[in-house]
């Protein structure tokens, strides 16, 4: 089977069970309704009419809200610019340091190669300095994506490719994967982090920190995350960019000076509504820019979707976001 049938398998799955879903949380809404008014009708409440066609008209509205949701899911990202500024950030030749950030493309459940062809030929157009990876860029083992993840290798970046590994990276077979990143010109961070060279010398670090379902991978010693070892040894005074998967490590990396967090894992949040929910579930971040005195936050949409939910209904589309770093400017 040609990998896009498999992944049409997959999200026409979720489409469905997101029919469902959606059918549900509407046909509760419309009882709790009537439910209240006919509490508050009560002499009423027999003359109420009945409405024999509800739950056709609301499985109907359901599927079309799915539908609507699927082809979101299934668009090509859109570029987010955003311009931050520090005292911390380097002069450059350049005049900014750009960091093109990806997330969540999820090769090997959602879209075929061709869109991860396009996808990527969009990173190198923003001409980046650097791209980071806040991982789940795959599901399952490496030869169930490789017609997607060898665009990977058409990356091009200045300053070169990060990553970091997501929850789903630890669900798909991790060991084999080391070398395929490798291959692929990815460097994976796991609570380490390397110094950037920009005209000769030491502009910035880019840290990574493990996902914390690293602790859970069975017969292997995989270490969670652990950011006082990723930023050991950074001079205080240097910017430092850090990859989490998960957003909610903000908390704990903001005081430590971390100029920029880079982040992704909630998709935008999915569904209006269920992105409050997501968001409280992940240190209440979901999406776009948040700070915390100097440190900054930004939370990606997921360049593409997990093939298992594969929605986006009145939330963010997916995104490829274009981080233009400089100094604060001084009169
Ligand atoms: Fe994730």
């Amino acid at each position: 089977m040609a990998p896009e049938a498999s992944y049409e398998v997959v999200t026409w799955m979720s489409t469905l069970n997101i029919t469902v879903i959606i059918s549900l949380f509407l046909a509760l809404w419309i009882h709790a309704g009537r439910f209240i008014w006919k509490f508050l009708h009560r002499e009423q409440a027999a003359r109420m009419p009945g409405f024999r066609w509800q739950y056709l008209v609301i499985t109907l509205a359901a599927a079309v809200l799915a539908m609507i949701g699927r082809m979101n899911a299934g668009a090509l990202p859109e570029i987010h610019k955003y311009t931050l500024f520090d005292d911390r950030y380097p002069q450059t030749s350049r005049g900014f340091v750009r960091i093109a950030h990806i997330s969540d493309t999820h090769f090997g459940t959602s879209v075929g190669p061709e869109m991860a062809r396009k996808a990527m030929e969009m990173v190198n157009q923003t001409e980046p300095d650097l791209i980071l990876i806040t991982g789940d860029m795959i599901d399952g083992r490496p030869e169930k994506s490789r017609e997607e993840t060898v665009y990977f290798k058409n990356l091009k970046a200045n300053y070169g490719v990060y990553a970091v590994h997501g929850n789903h990276e630890y669900y798909s077979y991790p060991e084999e994967w080391d070398p395929v990143w490798r291959d692929l010109g990815i460097t994976i961070l796991e609570n380490e982090h390397v110094p950037i060279v920009i005209d000769g010398k030491t502009a910035l670090y880019v840290a990574g920190i493990s996902d914390r379902q690293a602790l859970r991978v069975k017969d292997k010693n995989y270490e969670g995350p652990n950011p006082e070892k990723a930023l050991k040894g950074i001079p205080p005074e240097m910017p430092v960019v850090l990859m989490s998967h998960r957003p909610a490590e903000f908390n704990r990396v903001a005081p430590m000076g971390v100029a920029l967090t880079l982040a992704g894992h909630t998709h935008g949040g999915h569904i209006a509504g269920l992105d409050r929910v997501i968001s409280a579930l992940n240190g209440g971040y979901v999406a776009g820019y948040y700070a915390q005195g100097d440190s900054r936050l930004i939370v990606s949409s997921g360049t593409f979707l997990w093939g298992g939910f594969f929605c986006r209904l009145g939330t963010p589309r997916g995104e490829i976001a274009v981080i233009d770093l400089m100094p604060r400017k001084h009169d």
